[in-house]
């Protein structure tokens, strides 16, 4: 997991910026101030468009990267301002999940046609894993990124793919990330698990058996295994 970043760029962006194929033509919906185009320009992308919703967002990021060689500015929403076949990878970065989700839902033409999707919401993802189930945008791969104190998840998305198979009742965090080892998973499932008890105890009672089904799910998830030698 990246908590520093050598390109000097935020460890969150770093960590996207990572998953974008060398050579790929990409596009940023929501690029925000333009770091992480930046970034992908300068480091593996052909082609950058970067694109923004909120007029005055959209000036800054002209004034920033307009001009520069190998990108490209549309003012739009979501996938709207991507045209057919004009780039392989979409990044929706740095947005809750139930905008992400609609970004999607309402460009799902432009979305199916990708190669790969790198979906950073900037909290939870339960909502948005579901939603890219109903959507039938298959889920390949995640990471997970630690900034300013708090861990950011990456969801991995290749249409065409065969998703990573997916048990909820084993994997209640995702299929791969539930159940990756090193320290910062670690940590972010025992994060997880003291604001899920935190929750549980805010609940009214009628309403705490899935917060408790959850509960037991995380517990189980860093068990001690027999025979290792822990108490
Ligand atoms: C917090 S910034 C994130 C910037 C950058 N992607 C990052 O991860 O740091 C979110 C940006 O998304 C833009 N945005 C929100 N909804 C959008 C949409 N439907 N289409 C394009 N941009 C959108 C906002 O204007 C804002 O600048």
């Amino acid at each position: 997991m990246k908590t520093v970043a050598p390109s000097g760029l935020r460890p969150r962006l770093d960590t996207v910026a990572g998953h974008a194929p060398k050579g790929s033509r990409v596009a940023d919906i929501g690029a925000g101030d333009g770091q992480l185009a930046l970034r992908l320009a300068q480091d593996r992308a052909s082609l950058v468009i970067a694109t923004e919703w909120q007029a005055g967002a959209y000036l800054r990021l002209v004034r920033r990267l307009g001009g520069l060689p190998g990108f490209d500015c549309r003012r739009g929403d979501g996938l709207s301002c991507i045209g057919v076949g004009e780039v392989e990878v979409a990044v929706v970065a740095g947005m809750g999940e139930h905008t992400i989700g609609r970004i999607l839902s309402s460009g799902l033409e432009r979305a199916k046609e990708l190669r790969r999707l790198l979906l950073q919401p900037m909290g939870p993802t339960a909502h948005l894993r579901r939603l890219l189930e109903r959507l039938g945008l298959p889920l390949t791969g995640e990471d997970l990124a630690w900034e300013g104190g708090r861990f950011y998840q990456l969801l991995i998305v290749e249409p065409g793919c065969p998703g990573l198979p997916w048990d909820r009742e084993r994997s209640p965090l995702g299929p791969w990330l539930s159940h990756r080892q090193d320290e910062g998973a670690r940590a972010w499932r025992r994060e997880l698990r003291a604001l899920s008890e935190r929750r549980l105890e805010l609940t009214p009672a009628d309403k705490r058996p899935p917060l408790a089904c959850l509960l037991d799910q995380l517990g189980q998830l860093d068990a001690p295994q027999e025979g290792s030698g822990s108490p």
